[in-house]
């Protein structure tokens, strides 16, 4: 929809006030009324690589998730200020691993005797808690653009890994893209007396899932595979990894949102593409390449967005701006110094992934 010419106006006038005192990030899956005012944007690893590049902004405003945020505040200065447009700007995939669940989890895997040879994996969706979790036992952070680099990393310290919080983007990738089988992986569930698994189930798995999710990605089925397939012959599937296992084995093409902006850049003229990922992104998509005749539809036939990155809308923006060029922080987002020691330490390993 487009935005309110007042509001576009007065977002402008803040940032320009502001000048090199702000860095505004966006992440793909924003609203286009927001990314129009993003300095950078990218997917979750280029925004954390991106986060510490204007060590000069006191402030810095993350128009994304939560975890980014948090992410961002342990990677850039400590007299740089993260600030989160809309507090309730969550990711329901983040909140289904806890500090007390995962510190259970450690315990179950100590008791079954399998403790030393785990490293965990956690996926950047996850709160600083449990980036620290992982900085502590030895472990690294990942996104979807690094996961399979992690995991061969993670598997030359260990012999078995602990993949947190998403079960589908550790499956997808221990499976699609390293050889491993299905059978060599197990899901412990949180809410489970030890995780619903025996202690000889998980002496014999390679990677321990975490029960976690995306609802937004779990939406897209082998039905909305089939029927796009029947409709639109010749169309190339092409789907974010954080999708069930048998979207992403059927899919033609699964990477993170970077790699799938990418893929759409170097498509010829006429082809015709199905995405499985939020529907902010594939209706900008398919809104640039339509003068090329690029073909660009929503992998389901029902709409959906991420309801908690959608938070972060105009009026927000414009509000977070406006009090910060008069002065007033708000919103800000700040992991404490225990917190962020040893999250920054994850994140450092995944940051020199080769
Ligand atoms: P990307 O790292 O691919 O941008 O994914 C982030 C995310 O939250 C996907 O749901
Ligand atoms: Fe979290 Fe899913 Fe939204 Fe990504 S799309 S931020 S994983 S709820």
């Amino acid at each position: 929809s487009p935005s309110d010419p007042d509001l576009v106006e007065r977002a402008r006038a803040a940032k320009e006030k502001l000048g090199d005192k702000v860095f505004v990030l966006g992440h793909h899956y924003q609203r286009d009324e927001v990314i129009q005012f993003a300095d950078v944007t990218g997917d979750s690893f280029k925004l954390a690589r991106d986060a510490a590049a204007r060590p000069e902004a006191e402030y810095i405003v993350f128009c994304g998730v939560h975890f980014m945020a948090e992410s961002a505040d342990i990677l850039t200065g400590d007299d740089q200020k993260v600030v989160l447009p809309d507090l309730a700007a969550g990711c329901s995939m983040a909140d289904m691993a806890t500090a007390e669940q995962v510190a259970e989890c450690w315990d179950v895997l100590t008791e079954a005797g399998i403790a030393e040879q785990v490293v965990p994996v956690s996926y950047m969706n996850s709160s600083a808690d449990i980036k620290a979790f992982t900085g502590k036992h030895g472990g690294t952070i990942c996104t979807s653009s690094n996961a399979q680099r992690a995991l061969e990393w993670a598997f030359e310290q260990g012999s078995k890994v602990l993949f947190l919080p998403d079960q589908h983007l550790g499956r997808n990738t221990a499976v699609r893209d390293m050889g491993m089988s299905l059978d060599d992986c197990v899901v412990y569930n949180p809410h489970k007396p030890n995780g619903g698994l025996t202690a000889e189930q998980l002496r014999d798995a390679k990677m321990i899932l975490w029960r976690g999710h995306c609802s937004v990605h779990g939406r897209f089925s082998m039905d909305s595979v089939n029927d796009v397939r029947e409709r639109i012959p010749g169309v190339n599937v092409l789907v974010h990894p954080e999708c069930k296992h048998e979207v992403v084995a059927a899919a033609d093409y699964v990477g993170s949102t970077e790699y799938i902006i990418k893929a759409l850049e170097a498509a010829p003229a006429g082809s015709k593409w199905a995405i499985g990922t939020e529907l902010n992104l594939v209706r900008r998509l398919a809104n640039r390449f339509a003068p090329e005749d690029k073909e660009i539809v929503f992998l389901d036939k029902t709409v959906c967005f991420c309801s908690t990155m959608n938070r972060i809308d105009l009026p927000h923006l414009v509000w977070t701006l406006e009090s910060l060029a008069e002065g007033n922080l708000v919103n800000r987002i700040e992991v404490d110094r225990e917190t962020e020691q040893f999250a920054k330490l994850a994140l450092e390993r995944m940051l020199a992934l080769p």
